[in-house]
C-alpha cells in the first residue's frame, strides 16, 4: 500500500521538510514500535507543529555478530500504528541512502560515550551520534525526542548537540513499562516465556537501590551491592554490570550527591536487557 508520508531517500525528505513551515519534531526509532516509541511520538506530535519519525536499523551501531540480522523489522505494521498520530514525514531509508559505498565520516563523542554500554558495546555509541546527526542534518528538526530508557544514549546525544552547535533542543521522555515493571523494548520479543517471567527482576533491582536511597543510603557501593543482591535471586539474570553513578558525567559514585543515576545491563538467557533509574532527593 503507498502511504504519501512514506518517504525512502533523502532527497523526497529534504523536498517533505521544506514543504512545511513552522516548528518540527523528530522521534528517531529503529521500528518494532511500541508504547514507548508512541509515547515519545505522541509527545512530539502535541510540542511541535509537524512530526517526523524516522525508522532505520542503523547498522553502524551493531557489533560484528550482534543481532542486527534478527533485528525485528514490521515497516507495515509500524505505519498502521503511527496512523493516529498525523504523521508529516515517516523516514525509512535503506541502508545505501545513509551508508554509500564510498562513506568515511563518523562522530565521536568521547568520555561520556565510554563507560557502562560504551565499555560493554565498543563502536556503539559512534554508529548511534553518526546516525543522529545525519537524521539532524537531513530533517532539520527544531526538537528531537529520546527516551529515558536508554540514559547514557541521551547523555551522548545532549553532549554532541552541544558540542557541535546542532540547532536542536533535545527532549527526553520517561520510560515506558510493562504492568510487571519490565521496561518496553524492541528486544523483548526475543525473550522465551519463562525468560519473560524473568525479566522483571532488573526493575526489582532498580526499586531495592531506590528504596535505599530513599531511606538515607548515599553509598553508592551499597546502592551497587543492593542492585546485585536482587539479580542474584534470579537464577536466569547474568549480570554484566550494575552502576550508580554521576547522571553528568556517568563516573561510578561512592559518595552520593543530590541525584543518581541508576542503571544497569543484564542477559537473560541470550537477550540483553538495560534499564535505568534517575534519582533526585
Ligand atoms: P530504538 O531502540 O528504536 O528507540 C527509539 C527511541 O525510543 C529511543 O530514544 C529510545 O530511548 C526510546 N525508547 C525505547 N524504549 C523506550 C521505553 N520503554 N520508554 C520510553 N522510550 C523508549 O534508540 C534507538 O532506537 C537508536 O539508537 C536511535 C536513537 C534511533 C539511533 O539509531
Amino acid at each position: 500500500m503507498a502511504d504519501q508520508r512514506l518517504v525512502t531517500t533523502i532527497a523526497q525528505a529534504r523536498a517533505r521538510r521544506k514543504q512545511l513551515d513552522g516548528a518540527w519534531g523528530v522521534v528517531p526509532t529503529m521500528g518494532a514500535l511500541h508504547a514507548g516509541h508512541l509515547s515519545l511520538v505522541e509527545r512530539a506530535r502535541a510540542e511541535n507543529d509537524h512530526l517526523a519519525v524516522t525508522i532505520f536499523v542503523n547498522p553502524a551501531q551493531f557489533a560484528a555478530g550482534g543481532d542486527l540480522d534478527k533485528y525485528p523489522r514490521t515497516l507495515e505494521r509500524d505505519l498502521a500504528l503511527l496512523e493516529p498520530y498525523a504523521v508529516d514525514l515517516v523516514f525509512a531509508p535503506a541502508n545505501a541512502e545513509i551508508y554509500p559505498p564510498d562513506f568515511q565520516t563518523y562522530v565521536n563523542v568521547e568520555k561520556i560515550a565510554q563507560p557502562l554500554e560504551g565499555a560493554m558495546r565498543p563502536g556503539h555509541f559512534r554508529g548511534v551520534a553518526t546516525v543522529v546527526a545525519k537524521l539532524f542534518n537531513i530533517l532539520q528538526p527544531d526538537r528531537a525526542y529520546f527516551g529515558q530508557k536508554d540514559a547514557q544514549q541521551v547523555a551522548v546525544i545532549q553532549q554532541m548537540t552541544r558540542d557541535l552547535n546542532l540547532p536542536v533542543e533535545i527532549v527526553v521522555g520517561a520510560t515506558q513499562r510493562e504492568p510487571d515493571g519490565l521496561a518496553l523494548s524492541s528486544r523483548n520479543v526475543y525473550l522465551a516465556p519463562a525468560e519473560r517471567q524473568a525479566a522483571p527482576i532488573l526493575y526489582r533491582a532498580l526499586c531495592a537501590a531506590r528504596d535505599a536511597f530513599q531511606r538515607g543510603e548515599r553509598d553508592g557501593a551499597n546502592l551497587r551491592a543492593a542492585m546485585r543482591a536482587t539479580l542474584q535471586t534470579e537464577p536466569r539474570a547474568e549480570v554484566e554490570y550494575v552502576s550508580a553513578a554521576d547522571p553528568r558525567t556517568l563516573a561510578e559514585l561512592d559518595a552520593l550527591q543530590d541525584e543518581v543515576l541508576l542503571s544497569m545491563a543484564v542477559r537473560i538467557g541470550a537477550t540483553r536487557l538495560i534499564d535505568n533509574f534517575l534519582l533526585r532527593e
